[in-house]
């Protein structure tokens, strides 16, 4: 056993650690963590400093792949794992790195589920300016995402779906060291983000995972530089632990669709299986979707994701999901979509072209005005919300509607800064909502 002391001063001599190393690393992160089972005491553990002097130390170094491959492995055998795809063989999940409206999750479940590709998501809250899928799925009343591996392979048998949210078993060690690195600034590092995202995705066990990597003024990796280094890392650590993934590198400089809220979203949710969603949301659900289905060996042609949402499989399957997961059954039957009740509109200060949005900040305008239990100070308000009436590079005549927000009550100061977030100039466009796709190199 190599003393905390020793990994430190070799990580910040710039040496590669080795896999024993990590796994020394991790196991002390272990000990003490929420979900350990080990009997531990958190003494026995590495101290939060000595974890906070790793994770700083690694931010700066760097880890090379073979670390960033041992930190991931060591996270996800930190604890339970479902290994569900030894009973699921065509199991497939997604993971996106987050952003604002990002509703693809709600939609592509059900609908590849429909269409007889088994979907497994565990999901997560909203963190920062983005907003967190467990979060608007609570937006649906009794809805529980509360789930273990029995409850999951119950779901996947009747449905072919199942949505939960992290559990405290699964990668207890990225638990510790998750609220050590928003304390530490030390959350933008590849390597961290790769085995922190990769330890609770993997545990599932599905067969493929497919990932979303945003780029853009919404996404917390703006630069698409980094945004590209983050999906190839994350496809090369998956495909080495031995499941198969790809990724897409997909845009976030305005808010996907035109609904951003957590009522909002299960309302652009239903548009969508309905089949009039917004054109952005539809086609990326689509595009991951079919390399979702793909990667599994079970590709599903862009007419069968089309009949089945035409045809209302997909959407029936939301409900039977829904009230599978504890949905209440008369609100399923009819569902209350209501917004907040006070709306400040944006309207174009001049004729142009809808020129830039500041996404990142249109995210966190709606968290503090209710969308987020951390920046409200308090429980969600659901029906906090923001429609986006206008696309980036949209021709607009002075006084149109850009945007409408819905709040609880009146707040003319966040309204000024809703207006400041849109940008109407002579000239602009949207980039392309994919800006590439990464798979590995053979
Ligand atoms: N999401 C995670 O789970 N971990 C990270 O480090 C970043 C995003």
């Amino acid at each position: 056993m190599t003393s905390p002391y020793r990994i430190l001063d070799r990580l910040r001599e710039g040496h590669a650690l080795a896999e024993e190393e990590i796994r020394e690393v991790v196991a002390g992160a272990t000990r003490g963590a929420a979900g350990d089972r080990s009997g531990g005491e958190a003494g026995d553990g590495w101290t939060d400093a000595q974890l906070a002097a790793f994770l700083m130390g690694a931010a700066i170094r760097g880890l090379d792949a073979a670390g960033t491959r041992a930190l991931t492995r060591a996270m996800l055998e930190s604890g339970e794992r479902w290994e569900l795809a030894d009973e699921v063989p065509e199991l497939a999940d997604k993971h996106s790195t987050g952003g604002v409206a990002d509703t693809v999750s709600l939609v592509l479940g059900p609908l590849l589920a429909s269409c007889g590709v088994p979907v497994v998501m565990l999901t997560g809250r909203g963190l920062g300016h983005t907003g967190g899928t467990t979060d608007k799925l609570e937006a649906v009343p009794g809805l529980s995402l509360d789930l273990d591996r029995a409850a999951c392979r119950r779901l996947l048998a009747e449905h072919g779906l199942a949505i939960g949210t992290q559990t405290p078993a699964i990668a207890p060690a990225d638990g510790r060291l998750y609220r050590l690195r928003d304390h530490t600034a030390t959350i933008r590092s590849i390597p961290l983000i790769t085995a922190s995202i990769l330890s609770k995705k993997l545990a599932t066990g599905a067969a493929a995972v497919v990932f979303d990597v945003k780029t853009g003024n919404g996404a917390f990796l703006t630069d698409p530089a980094a945004a590209h280094e983050l999906a190839r890392t994350l496809v090369e650590i998956t495909v080495g632990l031995g499941r198969r993934a790809s990724a897409f590198v997909t845009d976030m400089s305005q808010p996907l669709g035109e609904w951003a809220g957590h009522t909002a979203e299960v309302r652009a949710t239903f548009e969508c299986l309905e089949g009039h969603g917004a054109a952005d949301l539809v086609e990326l659900t689509y595009v991951l979707a079919e390399e979702m289905a793909a990667q599994v060996g079970r590709p599903v042609a862009r007419g069968e994701l089309e009949a089945a949402i035409a045809s209302g499989r997909a959407r029936e399957l939301f409900d039977r999901w829904a009230l599978a997961q504890g949905a209440d059954p008369a609100w399923i039957a009819r569902p209350d979509l209501s917004l907040a009740p006070v709306e400040a509109v944006v309207e174009a200060p001049r004729s142009g072209v809808l020129a830039r949005l500041e996404t990142q900040q249109l995210g966190l305008l709606l968290a503090e005005a209710g969308g987020s239990r951390h920046a409200a100070g308090g429980a969600i308000d659901h029906g906090v919300s923001l429609r986006c009436r206008a696309r980036l590079g949209d021709r607009v005549e002075a006084g149109d509607e850009l945007a409408r927000l819905y709040l609880r009550r009146e707040d003319d100061a966040l309204a000024r800064r809703l207006r400041a977030c849109f940008a109407v100039e002579d000239e602009g466009a949207a980039p392309p909502l994919v800006a590439e796709k990464v798979v590995l190199e053979a």
